[in-house]
């Protein structure tokens, strides 16, 4: 008999029943953090597009809230962002909070659309002269990411030419009207995915140095090397007007090696100079036939970025916001070949000779008969997850899988893995690896054991639990 009755995880967004998908408006706005999303408040499967919201003091607080933007009679509301109007350059109201989100109509064409909060966010209105943005020429143009561009004194949006592969840049002084700056692509992963989703183009600090380099991130919704929907990123630089990438278009780049990570967009107004993006921590194979109920999908943990530079080359890293940490208790050492009791949620840092001889593998979720392992085999350099034994697996064939990273040539002979559990996940980060695993697990009840199995290569362990 299906469960009725899933906890929801701890660190990790949910909606409190229906279905979500993607992160959408990611904004800070007097205090708070505002996370909207792609929900469906009817049923926990996708339709009915509106968006759910949550409110947090800090980036891992939840407090649902009611629905901001509900589906309208001739439009689904789709993906999109948000900023505030300061200025009142739009006219809505000075510091309104805009959102400019996608408005699907029921003959499936698309078009960007405003929505605003004189409130902070508690009661939205649409814009009466929607739409603002239409391409006559492409029925599906969708979530627009809008930031102020301070150099050029504009807010810029990038928005996803889906069957073009493109991805399109356009300018406004007012949020209303948009002008046409370029665009980009096809390029990258394109022919293996007939649409490109979600951009985001981000200024990301250069680790070590005080210069800052852009990264244009699209996701693809198939064709990604772990199967199905993922996100893939090109570096280079924007001028107010033009990405220019580092690479040849045929390169190809995936923000993740784990199956599980779509759609991120990062905050708007940070109160710090941190880049901070999360994802939908799912893939379209089997999004809408999770086990869980009454509530189905969940977001990734906040994960604040920067660019590598090596050798002329930038690579994307990505690191569990440092809110994570100030959340835990102090840490615990772990024991090794015995197993453990694994609290609901928290992070396991081991610190592993990444060049030695050996392997070593960390049970999580453990039962009789099932669990999910972590692993390193230091011969091929590889870190997997095998999440084929993990509880409940057979709701879809594309689920059960064993994900491979294998590590770059320049790391550290000692390298950290930082990895974070929670109800139903677990996200393994190895930042001076720039590698990051995320992937979905359903362990059965009472599947809450962990152990470690090391040959020579386990420098250390830290076990940080979530605080009660
Ligand atoms: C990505 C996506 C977006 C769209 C939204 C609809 O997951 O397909 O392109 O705006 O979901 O829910």
């Amino acid at each position: 008999m299906p469960r009725e009755d899933w906890p929801r995880p701890l660190l990790h967004g949910t909606p409190p029943r229906g279905f979500m998908n993607d992160p959408n408006g990611l904004v800070y706005h007097q205090g708070r953090y505002h996370f909207f999303y792609q929900h469906n408040p009817q049923a926990p499967v996708w339709g009915h597009m509106s968006w759910g919201h949550a409110v947090g003091r800090s980036l891992l607080d939840w407090e649902d809230q009611p629905v901001a933007l509900p589906e309208q009679p001739d439009h689904m509301v789709f993906s999109g962002s948000a900023v505030v109007d300061k200025a009142n350059a739009a006219g809505f109201g000075a510091g309104a909070l805009v959102a400019i989100y996608t408005a699907h109509y029921r003959d499936d064409r698309e078009a960007q659309c405003l929505a605003y909060s004189l409130d902070g966010g508690q009661q939205w209105a649409f814009y009466e002269e929607n739409p603002v943005l239409v391409d006559p020429e492409r029925p599906h143009v969708r979530d627009p990411q809008v930031f102020w561009y301070a150099p050029g004194n504009y807010w810029v949006m990038a928005v996803a030419r889906a069957d073009e592969r493109q991805v399109a840049f356009y300018a406004s002084d007012n949020l209303r009207r948009w002008a046409l700056l370029s665009t980009f692509g096809p390029a990258g992963c394109w022919q293996a995915s007939p649409h490109w989703e979600c951009p985001a183009l981000l200024e990301l600090p250069v680790e070590g140095t005080d210069r800052t380099h852009w990264l244009l991130k699209v996701d693809v919704d198939r064709g990604a090397p772990m199967g199905g929907s993922g996100a893939q990123y090109f570096t280079g630089h924007f001028d107010g007007t033009h990405f220019v990438p580092d690479d040849p278009p045929e390169t190809v780049r995936w923000a993740e090696a784990g199956p599980d990570f779509y759609a991120a967009q990062a905050f708007n107004h940070m109160p710090d100079r941190r880049c901070v993006w999360l994802g939908w921590m799912n893939n379209w194979r089997y999004a809408n036939v999770l086990p869980t109920a009454p509530w189905r999908g969940m977001l990734t943990i906040p994960r604040e970025l920067s660019l590598k530079e090596t050798s002329g080359r930038y690579d994307l890293v990505q690191r569990p916001c440092r809110e994570c940490y100030e959340q835990m208790l102090p840490a615990e050492r772990l024991p090794i070949r015995r197993p453990f009791p694994l609290p609901a949620a928290g992070l396991m840092r081991l610190r592993i000779a990444a060049g030695g001889r050996g392997a070593f593998r960390c049970h999580f979720f453990t039962g009789t008969t099932s669990g999910v392992v972590l692993g390193y085999d230091a011969e091929h350099r590889r870190l997997f997850l095998d999440r084929r034994a993990a509880g409940q697996t057979d709701f879809s064939p594309a689920f059960p899988g064993l994900f491979q990273a294998s590590l770059p040539h320049d790391v550290p002979s000692e390298l950290e893995l930082e990895i974070l559990f929670d109800r139903y996940s677990l996200e393994v980060f190895v930042p001076e690896a720039r590698l990051v695993l995320s992937a979905l697990v359903f362990p059965k009840p009472g599947d809450c054991a962990g152990q470690i199995i090391a040959d020579r290569l386990l420098i250390s362990t830290e076990l940080y639990r979530l605080e009660a």
